[in-house]
């Protein structure tokens, strides 16, 4: 006869798809009740709306339904709060930190793979150009790149940097978008630059996240014809002549496009990784590809691809696939890195950009907000820190 603890040990071998861990280390297994042949079991998704839960629900079924004497399982799925999400996602980063050292510690020889074809950036071990962020300095540095303009580069970029906070990370942002530069209205920071003692410029501090922006130099509305060779000292100076705190991440928002700024980021910075944003419609993954391209040959890792405007969920429940669909998580497998997931398109996530409230700030329990933990949390384990 099945009973309480052979249940859960059943239920050991079902991982969160997302999570890649068991629904029992990451406490989403609230109750289980035996009665005779009739199992229930309680389930709490780490957000409502899960696409995956049909799929937690069939492999739970499958488990405890091999159990001897087990011929009625009724499984509940509901919701983890805030607070109880947090826990889970920091005990699965934990688990993979863990996982990866005892990997590492098992296999000292192993080689990373880089990306084959002629690389651009400066050769292995060949130091970075003075005041640039030094390779075995320990921030991790995140480009956002997309194809194309408009898909939400900046906005992933404003709620992946806090999101990443509530994590306990140290996370600065960088807005190099200076065709269109937009952090500092989209955090909801503004006035000229100040400089410390030493000449530093010091960085806004906003929701916890550490931002420059060409926007502390220059109005947001004013048009600058951007050269070359201006760009690039642009960006040295947003590396050297910045009063930079500790960071775990250092998040850049890239201009759209192929251009200059991601091939000197990768120069300059040899381990900056990319993650690239897309919206699901094929011709905006092509640029996206095209971006991706140029990263690979430039020697840049990819973390993940991101779809945004993947769709807007109706108060039915049902979804409009406004943009098409599909796209991002083909990209991914094209470019064999992992697909990160899926933004819906909410209003909120509009507003909160206009008022410099990102989404994760003024409605963490929107859809689109918990989304966002949810990628950090897997960038904290792709991108580790
Ligand atoms: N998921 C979303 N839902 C609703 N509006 C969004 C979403 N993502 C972005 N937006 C809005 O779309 C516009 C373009 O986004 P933005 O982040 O500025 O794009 P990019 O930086 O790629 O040009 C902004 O007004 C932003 O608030
Ligand atoms: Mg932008």
């Amino acid at each position: 006869m099945a009973n309480r603890e052979t249940v859960l040990n059943a239920l050991e071998s079902v991982q969160d798809p997302e999570l890649h861990q068991s629904i029992v280390a990451l406490n989403m297994v609230r109750q289980v009740a035996v009665e005779g042949s009739r199992v229930a079991i309680d389930i709490a998704l780490t957000v409502a709306g899960c696409p995956l839960h049909q799929q937690i629900r069939r492999d739970v079924e499958t488990v405890v339904g091999q159990l001897d004497g087990v011929e009625q399982i009724s499984v509940n799925l509901g919701v983890m709060n805030e607070e109880e999400r947090r826990t889970a996602f920091s005990r699965a980063f934990q688990t993979s930190q863990a996982n990866r050292a005892q990997a590492a510690a098992a296999a000292p020889q192993k080689t990373s793979a880089r990306p084959s074809g002629p690389a651009i950036g400066p050769l292995p071990g060949q130091a970075p150009p003075q005041g640039m962020m030094a390779d075995t300095d320990d921030t991790v540095v995140l480009g956002i790149a997309s194809g194309k303009g408009g898909v939400g580069k900046s906005t992933v970029t404003a709620n992946l940097a806090v999101a990443l906070t509530r994590l306990g990370a140290r996370v600065g942002v960088m807005d190099m978008d200076i065709y269109g530069f937009s952090q500092g209205r989209m955090f909801g920071a503004s006035g000229q630059a100040q400089a410390n003692e030493q000449e530093k410029i010091i960085p806004w501090s906003v929701h916890g996240v550490s931002l420059v922006s060409m926007g502390m130099f220059v109005p947001e509305d004013q048009a600058i014809v951007w050269r070359g060779p201006m760009l690039g000292k642009m960006l040295q100076q947003f590396f050297s002549d910045v009063a930079w705190p500790a960071l775990d991440y250092l998040l850049i928002d890239l201009p759209p496009g192929t251009g200059d700024v991601a091939l000197d980021i990768a120069q300059k910075v040899r381990k900056a990784k990319l993650i690239l944003v897309t919206t699901p419609q094929p011709v905006a993954t092509h640029v996206a590809q095209r971006a991706a391209d140029v990263a690979k040959r430039a020697g840049q890792e990819i973390v993940g691809v991101i779809e945004n405007m993947s769709f807007v969920r109706l108060p039915t429940g049902d979804t409009v696939e406004v943009f098409g669909a599909g796209g991002g998580a083909a990209l991914a497998q094209d470019l064999r890195v992992p697909f990160l997931g899926q933004i819906p398109l909410e209003s909120i996530v509009r507003e909160g950009g206009d008022q410099g409230q990102p989404v994760v700030v003024i409605s963490p329990e929107s859809e689109a907000a918990q989304a966002f933990d949810r990628m950090a949390a897997l960038i904290r384990q792709e991108a580790g820190r």
